[in-house]
């Protein structure tokens, strides 16, 4: 049996790895879970899996939830209760599904500790994945990618390894405007803009797959998760979300990864792994309409592509630089204060005026750092 804690367990990913889990109650059991706002859903959750370990923002939640539980969980409190739990040395697998460069805790410290990773989180690859990894080497701990594209890779390039491969494609749905002119994403609305055409995620990483900077960010996170030059990962818009990823092998032969897209075979394949589980959540049926459409990007109509393969190239921080200003331009147009083609040209002024003190290089100096960069992005965003 081994024993899971479940970072963001009220998110879209946190809800999906419950419903693995609770599929596999003979394989799994929920140590401990996290949540940050949404109270009332960890109540629920709490009450269904009991698990013995809750991470809370503050003492304020842990008294709304201390009064209403019907047993008496270990409570663990802020940043440092986040790192604590992540830590706790009866714990096998870590599924990291928080959103937002937060999530680098949990993951630094439950890799630290020798645990296996189950990263969603992609904030914490783009940021400090350099850390993670050098973390994960010493301590053997390992980080098996949730994330749906780096989940396919990892398992095409455990069959086609280095030694074969040219270069890797991800795929992107492309969003619910990547047949839009130029002058009419101008006229994009939020509520637009929240409606993905084939995955239901949390509202930041929609808009994200809108702007295509989602799929920058996974970019980042191949070169980083598989130690990949910006040169050697290509993007396809392919609007069916069947195909996640391929890879290149040095004869040409390519070979594709594909399946519904539904976020609990990546999950299930992490907390499996390397075993493959019997499931039915998700097949995949060659009925006679269904087509796969592959083609590349347009760099002009969805620059934030072109931010991140830039930010790339610079090295580190300035991809982190890059994710901090989204983690501000994507509320402000939520909110109405900027555009939908206000989102690049934040970022990319950002990445241009934003200076560098100095480099982070600890999960302190990485969340300072990216607070900096968020106050910066929303002087800016007041000024425009
Ligand atoms: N959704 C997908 O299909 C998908 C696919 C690939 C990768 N990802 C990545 O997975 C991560 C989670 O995505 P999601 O769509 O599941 O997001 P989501 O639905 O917005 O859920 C985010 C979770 O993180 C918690 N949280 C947010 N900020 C926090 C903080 N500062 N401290 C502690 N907990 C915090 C939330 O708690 P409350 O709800 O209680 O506030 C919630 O449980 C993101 O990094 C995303 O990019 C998601």
């Amino acid at each position: 049996m081994k024993k899971v804690l479940l970072f963001g367990a009220t998110g879209s990913i946190g809800k999906q790895t419950l419903d693995i889990i609770s599929r596999f109650r003979d394989r799994f059991t929920l140590l401990g879970i996290s949540g940050k706002s949404r109270l009332d859903n960890l109540l629920e959750i709490s009450e269904r899996f009991r698990p013995p370990l809750i991470a809370l923002p503050d003492e304020e939640s842990v008294s709304y939830l201390a009064e209403r539980l019907s047993y008496k969980p270990e409570f663990f409190v802020g940043d440092e209760g986040l790192s604590r739990m992540a830590s706790e040395p009866s714990a096998d697998v870590a599924v990291v599904a928080i959103s937002g460069i937060k999530g680098l805790i949990p993951a630094y410290y439950a890799l630290k500790t020798g645990k296996r990773v189950a990263l969603a989180n992609k904030e914490s690859i783009i940021g400090g994945g350099f850390l993670l990894l050098s973390c994960s080497q010493t301590s053997g701990g390992e980080i098996i990618p949730v994330d749906s594209e780096h989940s396919a890779l990892f398992q095409l390039l455990q069959k086609y390894g280095e030694s074969s491969l040219r270069k890797v494609y991800l795929t992107a749905s492309g969003g619910p405007f990547i047949d839009w002119a130029l002058e009419d994403l101008e006229k994009v609305t939020p509520e637009l803009a929240l409606k993905h055409p084939t995955w239901k995620m949390g509202e930041k990483i929609t808009i994200d797959s809108a702007t295509l900077m989602n799929k920058g960010f996974e970019v980042i996170e191949a070169s980083v998760l598989f130690n990949l030059s910006p040169e050697r990962i290509e993007v396809l818009i392919h609007p069916q979300s069947t195909i996640h990823a391929l890879v290149e092998l040095v004869d040409g032969t390519i070979f594709a990864h594909l399946s519904k897209p539904d976020m609990r075979l990546p999950i299930a394949y992490a907390l499996f792994y390397p075993e493959r589980p019997t499931l039915d959540v998700a097949d995949l049926s060659f009925n006679p309409s269904l087509t796969l459409n592959l083609f590349p990007p347009d760099f002009q109509r969805f620059p934030c592509l072109a931010l991140a393969y830039s930010a790339l190239k610079l090295g580190h921080p300035y991809p982190l630089i890059l994710e901090a200003s989204d983690e501000v331009a994507v509320p402000a147009f939520l909110e109405g204060r900027i555009k939908f083609t206000d989102i690049p040209r934040v970022l990319e002024k950002t990445l241009n005026e934003f200076t560098i003190r100095y480099k982070p290089s600890t999960v302190d100096e990485i969340l300072a750092f990216h607070e900096e960069v968020k106050n910066f992005t929303e002087e800016m965003i007041k000024s425009l």
